[in-house]
């Protein structure tokens, strides 16, 4: 099972001095790798027109610009946005999510809704919320082994909820919620829709528009991007109901001693010298993606995760998450091995095989410590993974096993 784009294209996976060999990486749902067109394009804008945006006249600062611009369209063109005017540069996910939440005009004893198995990056700013303007957080139970349970959203929602913000891709397990669903009974019930769209928009192509969420963020750091790149994309006057959470230079049409104007979206938002280099870097990943073609991405994971589950789910001890159909758990095999602390699984597939995983409670550990948990270990894949990697986890996983053998269950 070859990759699905020429590894060479990837400097992190091509042998150089230093390096004794090159690990299988296997944490793409941390981080991707990126190409070395993005490398390139972040070279670009340091060594051709190292200019700031939006403010100089002279020509390096109209060419970042023009290709700053130029970089919202792209990306709403790829993602099926309305109008690039929707769509806001952040950081990451995160800061997505805080902008929506942190700016949206609640009042006291609003509803929000979010699932059991938020990401820390999807809880934390709602909890902030509770204490500082007095909103009631409500937990959507997720069933472990069975799919989305819509009755028992729309028992939640007859609740009066204001606004519905899910996970699209989980990180935790693989699964995907069925988001335009979502978005319709949310919308039946007068509440509006975030997703935390981090691990969907890396391997399935997103269409804002028919998607109708209120709200999608992303980071582009998990698809091929530079790190601390993302995008918040708000539904034709969505943007307009929030306050920008910065204030300052850029966001403003003028200003005098006691007043400004604030501009119209998405350029109220971006307060500051922004990261040019990055987005022209997030600009050339997705036009890397757009060549791959979406489409592709979820077969190879699935052909991946079907050799690895194959493989591995009998192992004696290990405890597979998520949904049973590997073609149902997209780029991420999650497990836990019996008797073995997640950490060590990674520190022993690291140093004993050269293969990358993360572990731990993958920045959701609401959901672990209700179960009594320590977390797992889980293993990511992405479009430049292939056989040679998996079989390496494989084998890696298989040989921690004999070593550590699972612990007898009493009768
Ligand atoms: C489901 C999910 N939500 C949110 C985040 C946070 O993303 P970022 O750190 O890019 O803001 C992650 C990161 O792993 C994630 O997996």
């Amino acid at each position: 099972m070859a990759a699905l784009v020429p590894r060479s294209d990837f400097p992190a996976l091509q042998p150089s001095r230093g390096k004794s060999e090159v690990p299988a990486y296997l944490d793409s749902a941390c981080m991707s790798l990126v190409p070395s067109t993005v490398l390139d394009a972040l070279r670009a804008y340091y060594t051709e027109y190292p200019g700031c945006g939006g403010r100089s006249v002279h020509r390096w600062a109209e060419e970042v610009t023009r290709r700053y611009e130029d970089a919202r369209e792209t990306f709403a063109r790829f993602l099926g946005a309305p109008d690039p005017a929707h769509l806001v540069h952040v950081r990451n996910t995160t800061e997505g999510i805080n902008v929506v939440a942190r700016g949206f005009p609640f009042q006291r004893g609003d509803r929000v809704l979010v699932s059991d198995q938020e990401h820390n990056s999807n809880l934390v700013v709602w909890q902030y919320l509770v204490k500082e303007k007095g909103i009631r957080l409500e937990v959507l139970p997720l069933p472990d082994d069975r799919p989305f349970d819509p009755e028992a959203l729309e028992r939640a929602l007859a609740k009066k909820v204001r606004l519905v913000s899910f996970f699209h891709s989980s990180n935790l397990d693989g699964r995907t919620l069925p988001a335009k669903e979502i978005v319709q009974r949310a919308h039946d019930h007068g509440a509006q829709v975030l997703f935390d769209g981090s691990q969907a928009a890396p391997h399935e192509l997103i269409d804002l528009k028919s998607l109708g969420a209120d709200f999608y963020a992303l980071s582009f750091h998990k698809m091929l991007g530079p790190t601390g790149t993302g995008l918040l994309y708000g539904a034709p006057g969505a943007l307009e109901q929030l306050s920008p959470l910065l204030r300052g230079g850029e966001t403003v049409a003028w200003s005098d001693y006691d007043a400004h104007e604030l501009l119209p979206p998405p350029h109220r938002f971006e307060a500051g010298l922004q990261n040019y280099a990055g987005v022209l870097g997030a600009r050339a990943a997705v036009d890397y993606l757009a060549k791959v073609g979406m489409e592709n991405i979820p077969p190879h994971h699935a052909r991946l995760q079907r050799r690895v589950t194959k493989e591995l789910a009998d192992l004696p001890g290990l405890r597979l998450l998520g949904p049973p159909r590997p073609e149902d758990r997209g780029n991420i095999f999650a497990f836990v091995l019996a008797g073995i602390n997640p950490h060590d699984v990674a520190l022993f597939l690291d140093e004993g095989h050269g293969v990358l995983v993360r572990s731990g409670m993958n920045c959701v550990h609401s959901w672990y410590r209700a179960r009594g948990l320590d977390g797992n270990a889980r293993a990511s894949f992405y479009l430049y993974t292939d056989e040679g990697d998996v079989d390496r986890f494989i084998a890696g996983v298989r040989e921690l096993r004999e070593r550590i053998p699972a612990p007898m269950v009493p009768a």
